[in-house]
């Protein structure tokens, strides 16, 4: 049997091909475009999703036996708003995950319904990246869009609706559009009425390992796959990363270094943050997660390598870094804003600390650096819980990187755990369609059987040292010029 697995990222759509013993036998990628058409804001075509999608699907199973493809599912950028009218036509482009636009909505839930209300139907605050203030936004500044929402979804979901015409999402990837409760797995009435939505325009929730339905004919045709194939609901994509990489189950974390950073740790109970700093959520095992997320992390190496540097040779920019924990520049990575810890879609990427004598490396090293100092910002409020972690696992673009995964593992003293596959998303996307087709008794079983760890990179007492000073000093900045952000606007 082969399963595929759909990774739906912010730059690209990645696709895997797994067969029932975890080994991957094809991985497709396809790149679509994002648009920023107003500065600290973020879309996408629903449409380029899908097309990519499919065409990635063809191009991955061409060489192999199509009738051994028995389900797919996937892990999908979250909090995406996707709207369709009632003829399923995309009212307007999805406003995705790092849009920044809702600051006035997001002030309303958090001030005028209050922090407390919202966690207490929801386990969260607002965030402005968050599903629910988007159609807030949407009721404010377009309300003849609004007016016409027949189907509310997020981003894989759309992928799931078009492919087997279900409405459907999966309660981890649910969990961040602040409708749903959390704790109880259902929809907040709450919710659905500050926001103006009822329930038959939100999707059917399924855990993330349920069978959904089955590739609608003229798709299966279209693909060359049986109408039989299953469609499992799949997760966002840092509960199908942790899937992918076997944090399941109780106390395990894992790091996600791609377009976003994300710090992840599953736990058997459902628990929340009294401030809301980390997210809770519903995770794809079954059980709950808390999560910090960074939006900027990958993408901040991305942004200064290729439109400043202006090289692709990633490699060869780090060579040189060799003198660790004693930069004196310091960079605050908040190229979209910052989502965890600080909730402040006006922050801005800040490098300081810059002398005569500076050099490029120090610089690639302050971005590197200030990434994982923006992890350990949520690694902290975390320990401030009392929630021990020793090690981590980790995955994503930026975990390709030797000297990223020191630096992290130095900065946070955490032991980071190396996957054989990195592939976090689409692996987990392809291990959850496995358990959906009865493969596995559960996701806990899957991650035992297939996910392997290969090496471990160990953080070094004198550098964990030297960059504990390093991360106080780095605390500093953000509170100290954080005044700054509105006025430079
Ligand atoms: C998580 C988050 C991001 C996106 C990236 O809350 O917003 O990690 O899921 O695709």
């Amino acid at each position: 049997m082969l399963f595929i697995g759909i990774d739906l990222g912010t730059s690209a759509v990645k696709i895997l091909l797994m067969d029932e013993k975890g080994k991957i036998h094809n991985i497709v990628s396809l790149e679509y475009p994002l648009y920023f058409p107003h500065t600290g804001w973020s879309e996408q075509n629903p449409k380029d999703w899908y097309e990519k999608t499919i065409e990635g699907i063809k191009k991955l199973t061409e060489d192999f036996d199509k009738s051994q493809v028995a389900g797919i599912s996937f892990g999908g950028q979250m909090h995406g708003l996707v709207v369709l009218d009632e003829n399923d036509c995309v009212i307007r482009p999805a406003i995705l995950w790092n849009d920044g636009r809702t600051t006035k909505e997001t002030n309303y839930l958090n001030d005028v319904i209050g922090k407390d209300k919202l966690s207490q139907y929801t386990a969260n605050i607002a965030f402005a990246g968050f599903t629910a203030p988007k159609i807030l936004w949407m009721k404010n500044n377009e309300p003849e869009n609004y007016e016409r929402i027949a189907k509310i979804m997020l981003p894989k979901d759309y992928l799931a609706y078009r492919l087997s015409g279900v409405h459907c999402t999966d309660y981890s990837d649910a969990s961040g559009m602040l409708l749903l409760d959390v704790k109880h797995k259902c929809w907040s009435k709450e919710m659905m009425e500050i926001c103006g939505v009822s329930e038959c325009q939100l999707p059917k929730l399924y855990e993330s390992y349920e069978v959904v339905g089955t590739l609608k004919a003229d798709v299966a045709k279209e693909l060359g796959l049986s109408e039989q194939v299953k469609i499992i609901a799949g997760a966002g994509d840092n509960a199908a990363a942790a899937v992918g990489t076997g944090t399941v189950g109780e106390g395990m974390c894992n790091i996600s270094l791609g377009t976003s950073g994300t710090i992840f740790i599953s736990s058997k109970s459902f628990g929340v943050d009294e401030n809301n700093a980390l997210h809770s959520f519903d995770h794809a095992d079954g059980y709950y997660h808390l999560m910090g997320c960074m939006l900027s992390a990958a993408s901040c190496n991305k942004w200064w390598m290729d439109e400043i540097l202006q090289t692709k040779d990633y490699g060869k920019e780090q060579e040189g870094i060799v003198k660790l924990g004693e930069n004196h520049v310091f960079y605050l990575p908040y190229l979209m804003g910052e989502r965890s810890p600080h909730n402040d879609p006006k922050a801005r990427a800040t490098f300081i600390g810059m002398t005569m004598d500076t050099t490029r490396e120090e610089m690639t090293q302050a971005v590197l650096e200030g990434v994982a100092f923006g992890l350990r910002d949520s690694l902290e409020v975390a320990r401030s819980l009392g929630i021990k972690i020793e090690r981590t696992k980790i995955c994503g673009g930026g975990a390709k990187s030797p000297l990223w995964k020191k630096i992290i593992a130095n900065v946070m003293n955490l032991k980071v755990d190396v996957i054989e596959s990195e592939e976090g998303p689409g692996y987990g996307g392809a291990m959850l369609a496995a358990v959906g087709c009865g493969v596995f008794e559960s996701v806990e079983e899957a991650a035992k059987k297939l996910v392997k760890v290969v090496d471990t990179v160990e953080p070094c007492p004198e550098l964990v040292e030297k960059y504990e000073k390093q991360y106080r000093k780095f605390a500093r900045i953000y509170p100290t010029v954080k005044e700054l952000f509105p006025v430079i606007e």
